[in-house]
């Protein structure tokens, strides 16, 4: 069985109250639980966690070298600063899908440049919190699944 791990970045423990016309009313709580029960109906063991933290999701990416088969990653506004979170992800080698709850090409500038992009396997935005599930087959797709 795959085990996977589903990566939250800074700000999304505040989704469900953070404005909700971007990122739905769904909680971390809500998208964690569906992810776990998606990787189930997949046969695929899913793992979640979240930080405010750089360094703590440079260290979720290294501990997952070995651990996990592969990475569903919202880095959040690291995405589009965060040249360690690139390097963790070129370091390790860990296949890694970018999701986005929001389409970020369609809003200001500054979020239209992602550092992970470059990195990972594809991404995908804009499709709110239903983007982790489409994340997770793709991912499983990638790793030879029949997702
Ligand atoms: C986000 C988009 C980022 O630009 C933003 O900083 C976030 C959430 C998203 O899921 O749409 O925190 O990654």
């Amino acid at each position: 069985m795959s085990a996977l791990l589903v990566l939250n970045g800074p700000n999304l423990n505040l989704l469900g109250t953070r404005q909700p016309e971007v990122y739905g009313h769904a909680t971390l709580a809500d998208v964690e639980a569906m992810c776990v029960a998606h990787g189930e109906a997949r046969g695929v063991h899913v793992t979640c966690r979240q930080s405010n933290h750089e360094g703590a999701l440079v260290d979720a990416i290294h501990a997952g070298k070995g651990t996990f088969d592969g990475i569903v990653l919202n880095a959040g506004a690291y995405t589009h600063t965060s040249i360690a979170l690139h390097d963790a992800i070129a370091g390790t080698g860990m296949p890694v899908v970018e999701l986005h709850l929001s389409n970020i090409h369609a809003r200001e500038s500054f979020r239209h440049t992602s550092l992970i992009a470059p990195v990972a396997v594809g991404m995908i935005c804009g499709f709110g919190a239903a983007g982790y599930s489409l994340a997770l087959d793709a991912l499983i797709g990638h790793l030879g699944g029949t997702a």
